[in-house]
């Protein structure tokens, strides 16, 4: 892949890629809608990312080009940037644009991006794009940040320039992630140790519902809006900052305070999804997968009941996962609405189960989902430079 990315870059800029840099995707193992209420999640990096190749010009222009999209764009240096529509160089563009606000000097840079990641799959193909870019403007400006620099600066350019008002825990994983670890990350004081995955006889798989993500950022935001409700009403009772500053035992005591009934909702399954994640960390030091499997399916319950971000689609994988002897758990993984499940399957039954779920998944939706045995990997980094 790396070779052929370089020929592509020689036959649209006619020289040769100075540098390659790679960031992968996520999925989160347990945690969902948990970052912005500052509690612990517990997503890995995976083999799937987006590769960026760049060399600099002369010109004192931006050339973002993708293999993935045939839009195109050429943006000279200037002192502050807009984002375009709904394009996909819009990410990048909002990285150069808080680089720049930012004091920090740039130069024209021809930069070429391909991604693996399925587009729209709930996997981060956002938080790729952006921390990759990031991670190269730092390293090739010595612009001096540092990784977590890079992340937050990545989770502002979601917020602010993009529209999305997404917690921090995909710009992180991406960042951070290594080979077969996952992260324990507490999202109020950042705070993070990586674990081992230690899946036993079990691999992950990846399950993609092929679901056309609709309305997901304004539903998105929706939740963002009413944890904030929840939390504004126990305050008036409650020393707390964020939702997942108290457990599902004094949430109990409190719940009066929150009138509305689906704000109600919301926030129990945030705090309830919180202590779910503490018992999932014990589990996978334990080397329990069948506790951990347990604690994904009543995640993936929560998620549709309570947090209602689930689907039919999703809902699909993890019914036939409860149906198969081969699988210790299955939930929905990122922000919901379509997108990803992700399922924990012996690893000599995974090819079984790819054809059971397809089989039932298709049965009942329609069309078919793409199934991945998916392999943990590393964070955001530069490649070697003689790949060519
Ligand atoms: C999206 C957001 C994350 C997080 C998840 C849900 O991936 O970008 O910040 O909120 O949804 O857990």
């Amino acid at each position: 892949m790396k070779h052929t990315l370089h020929q592509e870059f020689n036959k649209i800029f006619n020289k040769e890629a100075d540098n390659a840099y790679f960031s992968p995707g996520r999925v989160n193992l347990i945690g969902e809608h948990i970052d912005y209420n500052g509690g612990l999640v517990m997503p890995c990096a995976i083999t799937f990312g987006t590769y960026l190749l760049t060399s600099p010009n002369e010109e004192g222009v931006f050339r973002f080009r993708s293999l993935n999209f045939d839009d195109k764009q050429d943006v000279p240096l200037q002192d502050g940037y807009e984002k375009k529509g709904d394009n996909w160089f819009n990410f990048p563009i909002g990285v150069i644009d808080h680089f720049t606000k930012d004091g920090h000097e740039l130069k024209g840079l021809d930069m070429l991006f391909y991604g693996d990641i399925p587009i729209g799959s709930g996997l981060s193909s956002s938080a790729s794009i952006e921390v990759v870019t990031a991670y190269a403007l730092n390293d090739l400006f010595n612009s001096g940040y540092s990784k977590l620099d890079l992340v937050k600066l990545a989770k502002s350019v979601e917020n602010n320039f993009i529209g999305v008002n997404c917690g921090i825990m995909d710009q992180f994983a991406v960042a951070f992630g290594e080979k077969n670890k996952a992260l324990m990350l507490n999202c109020d004081t950042l705070d993070y140790q990586a674990v081992d995955s230690n899946l036993g006889d079990y691999v992950l798989a990846i399950i993609n519902t092929n679901k056309p993500r609709k309305l997901a950022e304004s539903k998105y935001n929706e939740r963002v809006q009413e944890c904030q409700e929840a939390l504004t009403a126990l305050q008036k009772e409650l020393d707390i900052n964020y939702l997942c500053d108290i457990d599902a035992d004094t949430f109990k005591k409190y719940e009066h305070l929150i009138t509305d009934a689906v704000v109600l909702k919301r926030a129990k399954h945030v705090i309830e999804e919180n202590d779910r994640v503490k018992l999932a960390a014990v589990a996978l030091a334990d080397n329990n997968l069948a506790e951990f499997g347990r604690l994904m399916y009543a995640s993936h319950d929560s998620l549709r009941d309570l947090y209602e971000v689930s689907g039919v689609e999703l809902d699909a994988v993890a019914e036939y996962s409860k149906t198969n002897p081969d699988v210790a758990g299955a939930r929905m993984t990122g922000a919901g609405f379509g997108g990803c499940a992700i399922a924990l399957v012996k690893g000599d039954a995974f090819e079984d189960y790819s054809r059971g779920v397809t089989e039932y998944y298709t049965k009942k939706i329609g069309y078919a989902p793409s199934v991945y045995s998916s392999l943990i990997g590393n964070g955001v980094g530069l490649l070697s430079v003689a790949v060519n």
